[in-house]
């Protein structure tokens, strides 16, 4: 089998960092690209820790500014979360990495179009760039091989009792790539919230000695704090990671095929991405959802490959 070829989307923050380590590292992705998205914090801050992450591991890939606000709610960021920066704990020196040129919307259009049908789109943070470059130019859609998304969930959010930052931050980018016909594969937290980096993880990916893993347990041990504070959970979630991973190990998951939709009706429900566990909707599924990982091998292969980083 051939190498995955993917562009990350991302709104950088500390898990959007580990997932970029991972598709930058490992032997059977091609990372195109990074585009970048206002999320978790404003876009010149996302853009500034995405820049900073590649440049403090010399990880040679184009990154691009995308869209700085959503589509039509006002913009909602995550800095009790991923704090002031967007990725506090970690400290980094002055930056010689810039964005390119071209905009994300732009390069999204641009290379789905002059390619085979064979790339995967991988947003790990609010789906507005993905949203408008189908927008812009419909024509990309048959182009995209797949999406393989964090974001939503099947039960609670995390932003409100319904819906999750990713969906929360933009439901109507994310109503329009749900119904744009694109298989989808959803990381939802129901998931994603299985990948814990406790203490002993932390200390495990530290002990590679790398500057990799020294910056996982910079950031991480940050999360410890604000994830607790904010989610009264033990450890931050590496959410974004499980997309990357699925890419390379689907084995370590464990699937469901449901029919998502997403509310964008202005109400406790905002942003939910109401999905059919039991299939009683009638409606054909538009998306495999993730109900469970490995997580021995899910951290085995974290750390396999932040060891083939700096
Ligand atoms: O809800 C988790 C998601 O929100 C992750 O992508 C995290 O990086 C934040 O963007
Ligand atoms: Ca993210």
């Amino acid at each position: 089998m051939g190498k995955v070829k993917m562009i990350l989307d991302c709104d950088t923050g500390h898990d959007d960092a580990i997932a970029l380590m991972l598709a930058a590292s490992h032997p059977d992705i091609d990372l195109l690209g990074v585009t970048v998205v206002a999320g978790n914090q404003i876009l010149e801050r996302t853009l500034n820790n995405t820049l900073n992450v590649c440049d403090h591991l010399g990880l040679d890939v184009p990154v691009y500014r995308g869209m700085p606000l959503p589509l039509v709610r006002e913009q909602f960021t995550a800095g009790n979360v991923h704090g002031e920066s967007g990725l506090d704990g970690p400290v980094f020196g002055p930056r010689t990495k810039e964005a390119e040129k071209e905009s994300a919307v732009s390069y999204i259009i641009k290379t789905l179009m002059k390619s085979d049908g064979d790339i995967t789109l991988v947003p790990v943070g609010p789906l507005t760039n993905i949203a408008v470059a189908m927008r812009m130019e419909p024509n990309i859609i048959p182009k995209i091989k797949s999406i393989c998304m964090m974001g939503g969930a099947y039960g609670t959010g995390n932003m409100t009792p319904s819906a999750e930052f990713n969906i929360y931050a933009d439901p109507e980018a994310a109503y329009v790539v749900f119904n744009s016909g694109v298989p989808i594969t959803m990381m939802g937290l129901d998931l994603t919230n299985q990948a814990l980096a406790t203490m002993d993880i932390i200390e495990r990916m530290e002990a590679i000695g790398n500057k990799a893993g020294k910056l996982f347990g910079d950031m991480m041990r940050f999360t410890l704090i604000s994830q607790k504070e904010c989610f009264d959970l033990d450890a931050g979630p590496v959410h974004d990671v499980t997309a990357v991973a699925y890419l390379v190990a689907p084995e370590i998951f464990r699937m469901k095929s449901m029919f998502v939709e997403v509310d964008i009706n202005r109400g406790p429900c905002y942003g939910r991405t109401v999905c059919d566990t039991i299939g009683n909707s009638g409606k054909t599924p538009n998306a495999r959802v993730g109900i469970g990982l490995d997580l021995e091998k899910f951290w085995d292969l974290v750390e396999e490959n932040l060891r083939r980083l700096d």
